[in-house]
C-alpha cells in the first residue's frame, strides 16, 4: 500500500512525496516528537492528513502493546490491538464450550479506542476486562493457530484499517503477523523483542499492580512455551518481516522505545 501524504494549510492542499519531505518542508524546525507533544501544534496536527500504516509486531511481553498505544496517541492515529481480537474469539469458545473452527461465523467483533487501550465488543457485549484473564491467554494462543480464524481476523483487520485511512487517519496496528501477512506493504514495520527473563519480570510486575502474585520462573516457562507455539505454528507464524526494524527493548526505557519509533517515522533515525 502506498503512503498518502497531504497537508491542508490555510485551506490549501499541499502534497508531499514522503513523510520526510513533509517534515523537512513543513514541520521544520520543530522535531517530529516535539510536533506531536507540543499542544501549540495541535491545530497543525489536526489539519494534517498523513495516512500511514504502521505495523508493530513481536512476542508477548516485548513491550509492543504499550509502545504501540503510545505511538498511536502521539500520532493521533487509530490503534488496533489485533491480539484483543483473537482473545475475544477465545473467550467465545470458552463461554460456549465450542471449537473456534465451527463457530467462527457466529462471532461479530467490535473494537473501540479507549483512553487506556481498546474496548472490545463480542457480539455486542463489552468483554474488554474478561479477555485479559490467564485462561483466555492460553486459549487465544490455541485459536490463533486455526486457519479459518486467522482468515476472518485478517479480513477484519484490513477492513478496519481501510476505513480509518479512507477517513484520513493513520493506523498503528500491533500483533504477530501485521508486517508479514496483514500488511506486507505497511509504510513502517517494527519488530520488538526482549530477553525472555525480562519479559517474565515485566509480567510479574504487571500482575503485582493488579494485586496478583506470580513467580518469575513459572512465567518464564510459560513465555518460552507460548513463543514456541507462536513461532512454530503452520499458519502465519510469529516472525520478523525481512524489512522490519528490530528493536530490543530489554534494556530500554519506555520513552526511549517510543522515541526510537517516532524518530524512524520522522526520518530522523534510520
Ligand atoms: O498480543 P496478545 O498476547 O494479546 O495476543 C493473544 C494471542 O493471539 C497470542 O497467543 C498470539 C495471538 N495473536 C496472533 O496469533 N496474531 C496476532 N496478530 C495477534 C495475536
Amino acid at each position: 500500500m502506498a503512503a498518502r501524504y497531504c497537508l491542508l494549510t490555510n485551506g490549501r492542499s499541499n502534497s508531499h512525496n514522503s513523510v520526510k519531505s513533509y517534515f523537512d518542508e513543513v514541520a521544520k524546525p520543530a522535531t517530529f516528537a516535539q510536533q506531536f507533544c507540543t499542544s501549540s501544534h495541535d491545530e497543525c496536527i489536526r489539519r494534517s492528513f498523513i495516512t500511514l500504516i504502521i505495523a508493530i509486531d513481536g512476542p508477548a511481553g516485548s513491550g509492543k502493546s504499550s509502545t504501540a498505544r503510545t505511538v498511536a496517541s502521539r500520532l493521533n492515529a487509530l490503534y488496533i490491538d489485533t491480539g484483543a481480537m483473537y482473545r475475544a474469539v477465545a473467550l467465545y469458545c470458552l463461554d460456549n464450550n465450542v471449537s473456534a473452527e465451527t463457530v467462527v461465523s457466529e462471532i461479530t467483533l467490535g473494537l473501540e479506542q479507549s483512553a487506556d487501550g481498546v474496548n472490545v465488543f463480542l457480539n455486542g457485549k463489552n468483554v474488554s476486562a474478561r479477555i485479559r484473564s490467564q485462561e483466555v491467554s492460553d486459549m487465544s494462543s490455541q485459536v490463533s493457530q486455526i486457519a479459518s480464524v486467522r482468515d476472518l481476523m485478517v479480513n477484519q483487520q484490513r477492513a478496519l484499517a481501510a476505513k480509518a485511512t479512507s477517513e484520513g487517519r493513520t493506523v498503528v496496528m500491533e500483533g504477530r503477523d501485521i508486517g508479514t501477512v496483514v500488511f506486507p506493504s505497511a509504510d513502517y514495520k517494527f519488530f520488538l523483542v526482549a530477553d525472555p527473563r525480562v519479559r517474565a519480570e515485566r509480567r510479574v510486575a504487571q500482575l503485582k499492580e493488579k494485586g496478583e502474585d506470580a513467580e518469575v520462573s513459572t512465567l518464564l516457562s510459560e513465555i518460552i512455551e507460548r513463543d514456541k507455539r507462536d513461532e512454530g505454528r503452520e499458519h502465519s507464524p510469529l516472525r520478523k518481516a525481512s524489512d522490519a526494524i528490530e528493536i530490543d527493548t530489554s534494556g530500554l526505557l519506555f520513552e526511549d522505545q517510543v522515541d526510537k519509533i517516532l524518530g524512524v517515522i520522522s526520518g530522523n533515525e534510520g
